[in-house]
């Protein structure tokens, strides 16, 4: 056996691309391990959304340096999207990396792998054509994708998994820099991801997490029939075995009523959507180029929240972006205030070369305003999302449980603490045992943090009878 060590950053987008390359590696006598010493092959999956997640890697890669030197067999490779960012760069700044392959050429790695142990001293580079490098199609045709092959021992749990449905973004937010690593938008077809979810739901798996950048702008015709996204919730909606229907991530333009209609009428469908706003300020989101105002955002949320009472809305925002004055974020405070999101992932801008605003918009926030305003969001946020937990205390909440909890010692024999999600996919923590995993029960809850809701399984009386029934004995 070979043994392989892989470490993913970034977005589900790349532990989906991580659950594909290590099934791909499987088939050519891998195992995982979780240490880099023993490993035969070391992968790291990376991000360039942020500066930080660059700098993770390439500090994770300079601690490689010595171990190849006294493993030359050791095959080091770099994918993902900074693979194809830096692309030969990283040969540069690491020159004991193997292989450096792109978001759209995973299906490669194998064969990488095997060439490069066999020819230690040739560097290889596979990365899928620019933005401005040829025809759309020809452009679209170097990301290749290759999503039926999985390994559900790769799934955070067996019965939950991720289901790309598109791949790249046409937006070009100026700020971000997935259009150009991931190359133009496209969607998949609705039958082959409608067959994908029944393979998964064949193999035991109960909840899918539909994943795009922009997941409700997929949209796709097959013969005469065009699918909208909210066609496709329906069709993924009669899979049987399947119990929920997750998407991330929303376009706030693109969420219409028929989406929301969906949702809202389909069981399976958990009531959360992610719908980033990314800020508060009309000014800041035409410089990003974000394609709607405030208002729009407002009514979008206003009709998801007047059709269905109980959503979870979440969003991101970026503070610091060019030219932000105190004033503009202060726009992001109030729209936090009015939106009450469940929860809100907060960035700091971080230009990223070769972006719109990168070329021409100027990095002009110092990185200590950043950061307290980043605080100031942050804590605004906490203060909504634990008072809005706070009223669960008391109701019972349905729990889709997903394993034992960070702080559960993975050796207990007896009860553990155990995490699971609402249909609002709001986190619960409760204890339980083992058995109980994969299953959805009541749950009352008696505490809540911002984060965490605390609770209790609910165990209804049920007569002897019904135990003979089902053939289990009262004690379980
Ligand atoms: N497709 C998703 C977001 C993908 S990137 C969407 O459109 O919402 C995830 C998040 O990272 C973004 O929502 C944004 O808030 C943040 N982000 C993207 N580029 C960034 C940058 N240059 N600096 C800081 N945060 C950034
Ligand atoms: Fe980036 Fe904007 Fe596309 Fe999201 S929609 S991936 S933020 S360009
Ligand atoms: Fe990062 Fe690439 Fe996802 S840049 S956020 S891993 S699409």
């Amino acid at each position: 056996m070979k043994k392989l060590y892989i470490e993913t950053v970034g977005c589900q987008m790349n532990l989906l691309d991580s659950e594909l390359v290590v099934a791909s590696l499987r088939k050519e006598g891998y195992e995982l391990t979780n240490s880099t010493a023993d490993a035969d092959t070391v992968l790291f999956n990376t991000c360039s959304v942020r500066q930080h997640a660059e700098d993770k890697i390439y500090s994770a890669l300079g601690r490689l340096k010595d171990a190849k030197k006294q493993m030359p067999n050791k095959v080091i490779g770099v994918m993902g999207c900074m693979a194809q960012k830096d692309q030969r760069l990283i040969f540069q700044r690491a020159p004991y990396v193997d292989i450096v392959v792109g978001p759209g050429q995973l299906h490669q790695i194998p064969r990488l792998v095997r060439e490069a142990r066999e020819n230690p001293n040739q560097q290889q580079l596979e990365v899928s054509l620019g933005r401005k490098d040829g025809a759309v199609e020809t452009i679209k045709r170097s990301h290749e994708s290759f999503d039926p092959l999985r390994d559900p021992t790769m799934r955070p749990t067996p019965f939950q998994a991720y289901v790309r449905i598109q791949i790249g973004c046409d937006k070009f937010c100026t700020y971000c820099i997935v259009p150009s690593v991931r190359g133009p938008e496209q969607s998949r077809p609705g039958s082959q991801i409608v067959a994908e979810v029944q393979q998964l739901a064949d193999e035991g798996c109960k909840e899918v997490t539909l994943l795009g950048q922009t997941v409700n702008s997929w949209r796709h015709t097959e013969g005469d029939r065009t699918w909208r996204f909210s066609d496709l919730l329906h069709a993924v909606h009669e899979v049987a075995g399947i119990e929920r229907i997750k998407f991330v991530t929303s376009y706030p333009k693109d969420m219409t009523d028929d989406v929301l209609a969906a949702v809202r009428d389909l069981p399976k469908c958990v009531k959360y959507l992610h719908v980033p706003a990314q800020h508060g300020s009309d000014t800041q989101l035409a410089r990003m180029k974000r394609g709607y105002t405030i208002a729009d955002y407002r009514e979008m949320h206003d009709r998801a929240k007047k059709w269905m009472p109980n959503v979870a809305i979440t969003s991101d925002f970026i503070v610091g972006f060019s030219g932000e004055s105190e004033e503009d974020f202060q726009q992001t405070m109030d729209l936090v205030r009015e939106c009450r999101f469940k929860n809100s992932f907060i960035f700091k801008y971080s230009e990223r070369p070769g972006t719109k605003s990168a070329d021409h918009l100027p990095d002009d926030i110092p990185d200590e305003v950043k950061r307290r305003r980043n605080n100031e969001l942050l804590a605004l946020q906490n203060q909504i999302s634990e008072e809005d937990n706070q009223r669960f205390l008391g109701q019972r909440v349905q729990v889709l449980i997903e394993g034992p909890s960070k702080k559960a010692d993975p050796n207990a024999a007896g009860p553990l603490q155990l995490t699971g999600r609402t249909l609002c996919d709001r986190i619960v923590v409760f204890e339980g045992n083992r058995r109980q995993v994969g299953q959805t029960l009541p749950v009352a809850i008696y505490d809540a943090n911002a984060h965490t809701l605390f609770g209790a399984v609910v165990t209804d009386h049920v007569g002897p009878e019904v135990f003979s029934l089902a053939g289990v004995s009262s004690a379980e």
